[in-house]
């Protein structure tokens, strides 16, 4: 079995990775300080992993940790040679993601994302571990850029929280430029990942006041919150409101399943970044449309002045990531819509 460490594991993201590393047979150890996620993780995983063949426990370890924790990181590494099972990538989620916190808060942004990131990657070139696919954002891009949007696009981001990521990026570079180190490296840029795994079991379980989309279209139709403010009608789309790139979570899980298969097996250092989206744009009308379709709901939604920061359009052209890694987004917007509001309808509360 093949020893992977995941880094944020329990969060929105990390979580339905961690079910499809689990279901393709790799040893995971999940390092996870909980700050925006919750340890009862494990047991829904848990569940959802039973009946296959290997035990859940011979596969999967959960640590509560800060991977800005030198010394954690390192009796991490050493326990994992003298177990015999060496760690030989890592899946980087671990990090703060809110653009308006980043904002108020930039040096706690920088110092948990990059310097966390710069501790991580210390460790790794200690440990002889020279993998990893990083969560990376569409976010970097120049935000006047032209969509679809390209891996080369301007990386031009506005906000701290960018800025860290594209920073991460930038670092990442510079030690796969140092050539007598054999890095394999691939960055991941996340368009817009929403819904839930079709069980309803695991999903995001936003902490604090909901600033994104689709939670907060999951908590309207709960009732728990009583309508959408759509943050402008007049931006030039076909009917005015913003335009994104939606993609099932289980979609993105599946494509770092492909690019940890892609990095294990390349003999050569490497660098790559590769936009993970649908490739399609859809607004904001459009995915309430469709959820109150599949949902057979109602979502009462009210205009209110555009976000600052937002721009109109923005989706990915997602080629590379289809040639490099053979991935391609099996789910489409009525899978998302059902899949998240299942995930809203069994845990109103969320792992709590
Ligand atoms: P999340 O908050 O659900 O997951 C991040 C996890 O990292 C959480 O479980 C949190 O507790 C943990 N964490 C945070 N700081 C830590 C630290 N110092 N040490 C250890 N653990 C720590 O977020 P997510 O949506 O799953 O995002 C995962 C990654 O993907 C993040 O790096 C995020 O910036 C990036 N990303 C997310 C999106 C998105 O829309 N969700 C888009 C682009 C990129
Ligand atoms: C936001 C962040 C981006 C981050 C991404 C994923 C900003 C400016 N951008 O992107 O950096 O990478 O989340 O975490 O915060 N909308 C409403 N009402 C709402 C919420 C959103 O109308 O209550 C609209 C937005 O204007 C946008 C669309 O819905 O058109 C999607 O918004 P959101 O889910 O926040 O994602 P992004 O704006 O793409």
């Amino acid at each position: 079995m093949r020893s992977i460490l995941v880094t944020g594991g329990a969060g929105f993201i990390g979580s339905h990775t961690c079910l499809e590393l689990l279901k393709n047979g790799y040893y995971l150890i999940v390092i996870d300080s909980y700050i925006n996620s919750s340890p009862k993780i494990v047991q829904r995983l848990n569940s959802l992993f039973s009946g296959s063949r290997q035990s859940f426990k011979e596969q999967f370890k959960l640590i509560k940790g800060d991977i800005r924790d030198k010394i954690l990181l390192e009796s991490i590494f050493k326990d994992a040679i003298n177990n015999k099972m060496p760690i030989e990538a890592v899946i980087h989620f671990a990090g703060l993601k809110s653009v308006e916190e980043s904002v108020f808060n930039p040096s706690l942004y920088w110092e948990v994302n990059v310097g966390g990131s710069i501790t991580l990657l210390r460790i790794m070139e200690q440990y002889n571990c020279r993998n990893i696919v990083f969560s990376s954002s569409a976010t970097i891009y120049n935000c006047n850029c032209k969509s679809p949007l390209s891996e080369e696009c301007e990386i031009k981001p506005i906000n701290t929280y960018g800025q860290t990521k594209a920073a991460v990026e930038n670092l990442l570079f510079s030690l796969y430029k140092n050539k007598r180190m054999d890095w394999r490296i691939i960055n991941l840029r996340y368009f817009n990942p929403v819904g839930a795994h079709s069980s309803g079991m695991i999903g995001e379980d936003p902490r604090g006041e909901i600033n994104n989309l689709f939670p907060y279209l999951n908590r309207v139709a709960s009732g728990a919150i009583k309508e959408l403010r759509i943050f402008g009608n007049n931006w030039p789309t076909l009917d005015g409101t913003g335009v994104r790139d939606y993609i099932h979570i289980m979609d993105l899980a599946n494509a770092h399943y492909l690019a940890l298969k892609y990095l294990l097996k390349k003999k050569n250092s490497g660098f790559l970044s590769l936009n993970i989206g649908t490739g399609k744009g859809t607004s904001v009308l459009e995915l309430i449309k469709t959820y109150e379709e599949v949902n057979s709901c109602k979502i009462p939604f009210i205009f209110v002045d555009r976000r600052p920061g937002d721009v109109a359009i923005s989706f990915a052209k997602n080629n590379l990531a289809t040639s490099t890694l053979g991935w391609k987004p099996k789910r489409d917007l009525s899978d998302i819509c059902r899949d998240g509001w299942k995930w809203e309808k069994l845990n109103p509360n969320g792992y709590t």
